[in-house]
């Protein structure tokens, strides 16, 4: 049985929009998230947990829980406001001192390129990822990325979970607008979307030492029964959604499969000449993902002649095995994450890093510590599913981060649902004072990095 590896990354990752606030402020542009109003269920975009002003204080605090490693995201916005065109010295000097301040503390950066925020000028200019001229933007401000901090951050990803580009809305994702989402448009996205991702990591590994890797939200997905077309829908999800972006990422090609439906459906997938030349070319140093959840497919519920890119969204049910995060019902599955881990790894032998997991739930603070024995369990339990595959499936696995474990608003822009092991003191409406308050999950996750993974 081997350990954990001595250098075990354990951190925490985040998105700029998420967290930075300060929208208006060091000449940042704006971004389609800064324009979406607040309502009655969810926060605006404007003030994050105030991450521009307090970011000292925040690796302060993942300093004593022990971590070493921090994914955040440059925001596109902020170093470069219109996307195009001139660079934001001022932006690109909070990002430096940002990373000193890490790098003082002996926490590893990883720099994330684009988390959904596209600078509004392109959506509205070029109808973002949708045209290929964004896709040739982004590598230019990729590489000039790399070229300022590259010799301070030696990990990179481009977009965070790259594989919601492959499936209908992903021009949500994509900062596109004004053009109605049909299989052709998600194609295009979705390969202009992996074009910016090969120039950027073949660029990062003929100039640099630095290393890069692709990111999917990997979702295990099981069939409902033994019934064979059960299997073979959750097989062909498994392709389409995964496979086919981590076969570009590992070995250089788009599935065979996916080029089959392609040529089948007669999709337009805006695939130039050169284009599979340059992807050839594209290789990883580590396989990333997100995991929250598992769900199931049922192929009865699905349509006949109905494609597979639309296959959840008519055969998707709920999983009678295991439970679900409270209020919003993800099924809590430590196994769906050790069979990922083992499923990446021994198709392409390399090290493979989860690098956004975590429960979110409703939390209150009415000034005692917040007893998250619930998290506590979900990390413990994740963990050791990871340990599992280390220890008894031969998996390498760089590290474990946990997702926004200082709370941030969710994907939506909800503070009602937390992640964190460190509750922020604002609601949806109310600023309040933004205090940063550890929960009991705090030591517990200190002692367990602390350990390095051995006390759960
Ligand atoms: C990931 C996203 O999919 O999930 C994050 O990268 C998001 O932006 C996280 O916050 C958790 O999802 P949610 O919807 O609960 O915030």
């Amino acid at each position: 049985m081997s350990e954990l590896r001595k250098n075990f990354f354990w951190g925490n990752s985040t998105s700029s929009m998420q967290t930075e606030g300060a929208w208006d402020e060091g000449g940042k542009g704006k971004s389609v998230y800064d324009i979406r109003p607040a309502t009655a269920e969810v926060s605006d975009w404007k003030n994050g947990i105030d991450e521009y002003h307090r970011y000292k204080e925040d690796f302060d605090l993942m300093k004593e829980m022990g971590m070493n490693f921090f994914r955040f995201q440059i925001s596109w916005s902020r170093v470069q406001p219109d996307g195009e065109g001139k660079f934001n010295e001022e932006g690109i000097q909070f990002y430096s001192e940002f990373i000193n301040e890490l790098l003082k503390r002996k926490i590893t950066p990883m720099i994330c390129l684009y988390h959904f925020d596209m600078p509004l000028a392109l959506s509205e200019k070029y109808n973002g990822f949708l045209s290929r001229k964004v896709s040739d933007l982004f590598v230019k401000f990729g590489i000039e990325m790399v070229k300022r901090f590259g010799d301070r951050v030696k990990y990179w990803i481009t977009f965070n979970e790259q594989n919601l580009y492959n499936q209908l809305g992903a021009s949500t994702f994509a900062g596109n607008k004004n053009v109605p989402e049909d299989i052709n448009v998600v194609y295009q996205i979705a390969h202009n979307v992996m074009m910016a991702h090969a120039q950027i990591a073949n660029y990062i590994h003929a100039h640099t030492d630095c290393e890069i890797g692709g990111m999917l939200a990997y979702t295990e997905v099981y069939p409902a029964t033994a019934r064979p077309r059960d299997i073979q829908v959750a097989r062909e999800i498994q392709e389409f959604s995964n496979n086919n972006l981590l076969d570009v990422f590992a070995q250089g090609h788009y599935s065979k499969a996916v080029l089959k439906h392609i040529e089948n459906y007669q999709i337009n997938a805006g695939i130039k000449n050169g284009d599979f030349n340059i992807l050839s070319q594209c290789h990883s140093d580590y396989m990333c993902f997100s995991y929250y959840r598992s769900t199931v497919v049922n192929s009865e519920k699905i349509p006949e002649n109905c494609s597979v890119d639309d296959y959840l969204k008519y055969g998707g049910e709920a999983n009678p095995y295991v439970k679900k995060t409270p209020n919003y019902g993800w099924e809590i599955d430590s196994l769906g994450f050790r069979d990922i881990l083992n499923k990446i790894y021994h198709q392409y032998q390399i090290p493979v890093f989860p690098i956004e997991n975590g429960i979110g739930v409703q939390e209150k603070y009415y000034g005692k510590e917040i007893q998250d024995d619930y998290r506590i369990n979900y990390m413990r339990a994740h963990i050791q599913a990871l340990k599992d595959a280390v220890e008894k499936d031969g998996v390498d696995v760089l590290g474990y981060l946990g997702w926004g474990l200082i709370d941030i608003p969710s994907s939506a822009g909800d503070m009602r649902k937390r992640y964190g092991v460190v509750y922020v003191n604002r609601t949806n409406h109310d600023l309040k004072d933004m205090k940063r308050i550890p929960k009991k999950s705090f030591y517990w996750l200190k002692s367990a990095i602390g350990s390095n993974g051995k006390d759960l």
